[in-house]
Order: structure tokens, then C-alpha cells, then sequence
């Protein structure tokens, strides 16, 4: 086990650290400790978590002299809704959690989203710490503070912005995710190169391979950059006023996809994500804004890595091109009726804007859906 490496998310009296490295489950008691007012915490994680992890994390808070109570909710996405929201919150109040206590949220995107809720309007507002075990949580949900669940209306449109007091990435637990979802969270990584780092994209098609095949170093250095991109834009605009919005980039397109395909299998987020990048890219090229060889390269990457890249590689039935549009419309980002985009100029030169014809939008689904026939 080496030393983990320690970012700090700038945000004046809300500011945390994100401590990324092996072996943290290990130590998670005494990274903890100096957070506790008394040597207990309320965990929350899901079944898969569970049954591989927690008494892992058991062990490390007790090498500390932390005991730990533990509430292990359903693995998905349904779990990400006011029913578990509210029995989260009830068994925090029944495990006797203070003001002064500690919540940890210890799972994937859909546990740090929950518990991150739960802990922001418990008693109106306990501390809490991520430990997040997948590669998307690690790169993205886990820190910036969004919290939240999905209601009927639509996903995440319930929440707060609620910071956690420290984020604990152990990249020994991506150890046990399936190939599949590994390679999901990586569409979130190369997001970051796209987005706004073209040396970090270029390290990616070199190392992507050896990513996903679990070189730890290499694991290591992704998830640091990622987080330290996020980081960054995050202390720069926490509410989402701006800069923030770059972080969706292919994400318009891919809620569109995931509400068509019922937030199924058929389409995991982090798959949405890669799709939605290279439509962002493609559309960007066709509007003159970047070469055609920035969207190549997108596709191309993905391909190398085995990945969900076209509408043709998503299962089942989708929507024409108008339906596929007015799914992109019910999307958060509108503002004014208006739907912004995030597009690029090149690898790592991205921006969002409200200025895309619809034509434009409209032609690209119909191309990329006649693909698929
Ligand atoms: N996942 C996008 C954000 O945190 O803003």
C-alpha cells in the first residue's frame, strides 16, 4: 500500500479533502477519526457492497475504536426514490445520529446520492463521507455535493447541494466491478479529457487499455486527474451558475437515451455518457465548430476500449429523432424553453451554449438512427 494522494475541494468553510489510493478501506477509521465527535458512524451501502466490502470497512473503523451500524438497502437505481429516501432517514433518526455525528455513504452513485440527501435534511443537516466504489462514483457523483433521488417527474429532480466532509476513493475496490460496469464509469473519465484536457484525452488512448485490464497505478493517476478537474471546476462554481454545466457534456443526449430505454439495462449512465460524447462531437464538426477529426478520434477511443459508441450499439426499440428531441427537452438544463448544449472546439476545448439549430440536432439523431438499420 502506498501513501494516497490528497486533493482538496476549495470551498472556504465547506472545503474537503478527497483522498485517493489502496487500501483506505483499511485505514478508514483513522482517515475518520479526526472528523468524530464520539467513535461511532451510521453507515449506508447497498447488497453488492455489502456482501463484498462492509466487513472490510467494519475492520478499518474498528482499528480506530469506531463502531459502525450499518442499513443495507437494494443495489440499483429504483433505490434512488422517496420509499428507501425515507426509511434512510428514519433508521438514521432510530440509530440515534446527532447534529455532530457522521453519516457515511459507502457505494456507487445511487448510496452516495441517497445517504448524501438523507444526511442534508437530517436534524437540517449532519456531516457525511463518501466512500464510493464504483469508477463513476470515484470520478464524478461522489464529489461536488449533489445529492439527491428521482421522483416520478424525472431523475434527480428531488436533492441538495450538500458537500461531504471527505471522499475516500480505495482503488482496490474497483477490483470487483464487472468489466462492463468499469468500462461504464470510464465513459465519465474520458469526459474529463474531452471536456477539457487534451493531454490527459492522449494519455487515456495509451493507458485506457491497461486501465481497464487493472493496472493500479494507472487507475490511480486517472481517477487523481478526474478528480482534480472536478475539484476545480466545482471551487469555481458550486451551484451550477456556469463552468459547471461542462460536466454534462454528453449528457443532453444521453438522458434523451436513457428515459427511451426505461433507465434499463439496455443503457447504463456511464454508457449514455460515451454516446452522448460522441454526438456532442459529431454535432460540433457538422456546425463548423471543430475538424471532423476531433469526432473520429472520440469514436475511435471508445471503439479501442470496447465500448458503447453508436445509437446502433444500444439494444432494443428507440424513438424517431423528433421523440428522441423532446426527451433531450424535458432535460434539466433547460432554461427558457431553451436547451443548452455543451460543445467542443476540439479535444479539450469545450463550452456550452443555447445556440444550436434545431435542424441541426434533428438531422444527427436521424443519421445516427438510420445507422442503425
Ligand atoms: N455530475 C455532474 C456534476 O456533478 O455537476
Amino acid at each position: 500500500m502506498s501513501d494516497p494522494r490528497t486533493l482538496r475541494v476549495e470551498l472556504g468553510e465547506r472545503a474537503y479533502d478527497i483522498r485517493i489510493g489502496t487500501g483506505l478501506l483499511a485505514r478508514a477509521g483513522a482517515e475518520i477519526a479526526p472528523l468524530l465527535k464520539r467513535p461511532r458512524v451510521a453507515v449506508v451501502t447497498d447488497e453488492n457492497v455489502a456482501a463484498l466490502h462492509l466487513d472490510a470497512l467494519r475492520d478499518g473503523l474498528a482499528a480506530a475504536g469506531i463502531e459502525m451500524t450499518a442499513l443495507t438497502l437494494p443495489a440499483g437505481e429504483a433505490t434512488k426514490s422517496w420509499p428507501h429516501f425515507t426509511r434512510t432517514v428514519e433508521w438514521l433518526l432510530e440509530q440515534k445520529v446527532e447534529r455532530r455525528d457522521v453519516v457515511v455513504a459507502f457505494g456507487g452513485g445511487v448510496i452516495g446520492d441517497l445517504a448524501g440527501f438523507a444526511a442534508a435534511v437530517l436534524r437540517r443537516g449532519v456531516r457525511f463521507v463518501q466512500i464510493p466504489t464504483s469508477l463513476l462514483a470515484q470520478v464524478d457523483s461522489s464529489v461536488g455535493g449533489k445529492t439527491g433521488i428521482n421522483v416520478a417527474a424525472g431523475k434527480n429532480l428531488v436533492g441538495a447541494f450538500h458537500q461531504p466532509s471527505l471522499v475516500l476513493a480505495d482503488i482496490d475496490v474497483l477490483g470487483t466491478l464487472t468489466p462492463r460496469d468499469f468500462l461504464a464509469g470510464y465513459g465519465e473519465v474520458v469526459k474529463y479529457g474531452l471536456l477539457g484536457d487534451e493531454a490527459f484525452f492522449d494519455w487515456l488512448e495509451e493507458m485506457g487499455p491497461k486501465l481497464a485490464a487493472g493496472d493500479i497505478e494507472a487507475r490511480i493517476a486517472a481517477v487523481t486527474r478526474a478528480c482534480e478537474m472536478k475539484a476545480e471546476i466545482v471551487a469555481r462554481d458550486e451551484t451550477e451558475q456556469g463552468d459547471r454545466a461542462l460536466l454534462n457534456l454528453g449528457h443532453t443526449f444521453c438522458h434523451a437515451l436513457e428515459a427511451a430505454t426505461g433507465y434499463s439495462d439496455r443503457l447504463f449512465h456511464g454508457e449514455g455518457v460515451a454516446v452522448g460524447c460522441a454526438l456532442a462531437f459529431e454535432l460540433s464538426a457538422r456546425l463548423g465548430l471543430c475538424a471532423q477529426e476531433a469526432p473520429s478520434r472520440v469514436r475511435a477511443h471508445l471503439r479501442d476500449m470496447s465500448m458503447k459508441v453508436d445509437l446502433a450499439d444500444i439494444p432494443g426499440d428507440l424513438p424517431d429523432a423528433e421523440g428522441l428531441l423532446a426527451l433531450m427537452a424535458q432535460d434539466k438544463k433547460v432554461v427558457d424553453g431553451q436547451l443548452r448544449f455543451i460543445l467542443a472546439r476540439g479535444i479539450g476545448q469545450a463550452f456550452v451554449t443555447a445556440d444550436v439549430p434545431r435542424e441541426a440536432v434533428l438531422k444527427l439523431l436521424d443519421d445516427a438512427l438510420l445507422a442503425r438499420r
